[in-house]
């Protein structure tokens, strides 16, 4: 309830009273019993107030209902869900084209079953502009119906020109090999404040649920990691308990740079009574986009709030892999966060295991350059290498690799990578070895 609270409160509501019921099932008509519907009819009446927000999904039925029974002396009172309050939030915060239009797919998704809710509304619109719109035989609410049908089918035809936009925009950035990492997070867990401390970037820092909805990608320097000194670090939209479902839909453009990440950084708000559940409503929402078993450094923010606790806190994310404590306002423990982070990417490059002959010494200094080696042997036959590079290196060392078990390339041995990446990568090796002439006969 403190939550919706916040909900209420960024939606620019002020809430006057709130109550609860401890129910088997919901009530099929009204969502809750009939004598709770008159304790919220008086409390409206004593407040004077007009909307009242639910804790919950209401079906279309129950919503109509509960504003027929509330309404007071011809005065009408509106009848919120959780769904539609958050929406209205995102449709408050949205800025960017892409946004806006995740934003009006979700909100006409969510109109659709309800429309009959307003049809008065609509009819008045069609009268001053929709003559002539409506088919045949068609009722007002039919043609309501297929208008909002034919915007939602227009809408998904613009994202999908976003999304494969998006799709172009990080084939680019993989192509240059910049690691991207993506910020994930409960709303308000401090997100946009970590990348401003990491990147110096200016994101806007809200104490507000929501603040921000579009992704926001900053260059970041890790001086410790020579392979890739600059990577990318992206903020995106936060996440709630019982995040709408067509919410989660519509956002998929903007979704989908965080399931393309190379790594997710958790941040999560260790001083919140209820960070644990709020990282179990992260990680589902992760499981539903599909990124739930990306590499993920785990960050406990705002240690700062955690009174004489912060050396006990970070001590303890010490002990567990790949989790740190931190504070994004006083910097404290941010540097314990780069060298996880350092140590993160450095695992992500693909293993290599070389002989490379004396004739091709002029690809030491690029291996140099993109490899963190473990070994480096001058033998009789050539320099053996053993450690880890970039995809393009491992790409020219192909040909020089040591092992060959059965003809299996050696970077099949890394689990480090998925599943994509590997058989792009073979691929790539295929066609250059068909390119040299010396690929094994197909059959
Ligand atoms: P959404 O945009 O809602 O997803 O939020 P966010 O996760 O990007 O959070 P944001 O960075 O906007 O921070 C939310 C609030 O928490 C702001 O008032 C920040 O100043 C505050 N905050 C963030 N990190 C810390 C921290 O380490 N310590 C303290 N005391 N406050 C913090």
């Amino acid at each position: 309830m403190a939550e919706l609270q916040e909900l209420c409160q960024t939606a620019g509501l002020e809430v006057l009273a709130t109550t609860h019921q401890r129910l088997e099932a919901p009530n099929p008509v009204t969502f809750v019993g009939s004598g709770k519907v008159n304790e919220i009819a008086s409390l409206l009446a004593c407040y004077d107030c007009d909307t009242v927000v639910f804790d919950c999904e209401l079906s279309p039925s129950q919503q109509k209902n509960l504003e027929r029974k509330l309404a007071k002396d011809k005065q009408t009172v509106s009848v919120l869900d959780r769904t539609a309050l958050i929406l209205d939030i995102f449709a408050q915060h949205a800025k960017t084209r892409e946004g806006k239009l995740q934003v009006e797919l979700a909100l006409n998704q969510y109109r659709l079953p309800r429309l009959t809710r307003m049809w008065t509304h609509l009819e008045r619109q069609s009268g001053a502009g929709g003559v002539g719109l409506r088919g045949p035989g068609e009722t007002q609410i039919e043609s309501d119906r297929r208008l909002l049908s034919d915007r939602i089918s227009q809408l998904k035809v613009e994202l999908e020109y976003v999304r494969s936009h998006r799709a172009r925009q990080r084939k680019k950035r993989r192509h240059f090999e910049v690691p991207v990492v993506s910020l994930v997070g409960y709303t308000n867990a401090g997100k946009s404040t970590l990348l401003n401390a990491l990147t110096h970037a200016q994101v806007l820092v809200q104490d507000k649920l929501f603040a921000t909805l579009d992704p926001t990608t900053r260059r970041c320097r890790l001086p410790g990691l020579h392979v890739h000194p600059d990577i990318l670090m992206t903020d995106t939209v936060g996440f709630i308990q019982k995040l709408p479902t067509t919410l989660v839909a519509a956002f998929r453009a903007t979704l989908e740079e965080i399931a393309a990440a190379d790594i997710l950084l958790h941040v999560v708000d260790i001083s919140s009574p209820s960070f644990e559940s709020q990282q179990q409503a992260v990680m589902e929402v992760l499981k539903e986009i599909g990124a739930a078993e990306k590499t993920m450094i785990t960050v406990w923010n705002k240690i700062d709030l955690c009174r004489g606790k912060s050396d006990e806190i970070r001590l303890k994310a010490a002990q567990i892999d790949k989790h740190v404590a931190v504070s994004a306002v006083t910097g404290e423990g941010l540097q314990d966060l780069v060298y996880i982070l350092e140590e993160t990417l450095s695992y992500q490059l693909y293993p290599v295991e070389a002989l490379i002959p004396y004739s091709r010494c002029d690809l030491l200094p690029r291996i140099h350059q993109y490899s963190i080696l473990d070994v480096e042997e001058y033998r009789a036959d050539g320099i053996f290498i053993l450690g880890r590079t970039t995809r393009s290196v491992a790409l020219l060392l192909a040909e020089y690799r040591l092992v060959e078990d059965n003809n299996q390339p050696i970077y099949l041995y890394s689990n480090q990578r998925n599943d994509l990446d590997i058989k792009q990568l073979e691929e790539d090796q295929e066609w250059k070895r068909l390119a040299k002439g010396r690929h094994p006969q197909r059959q």
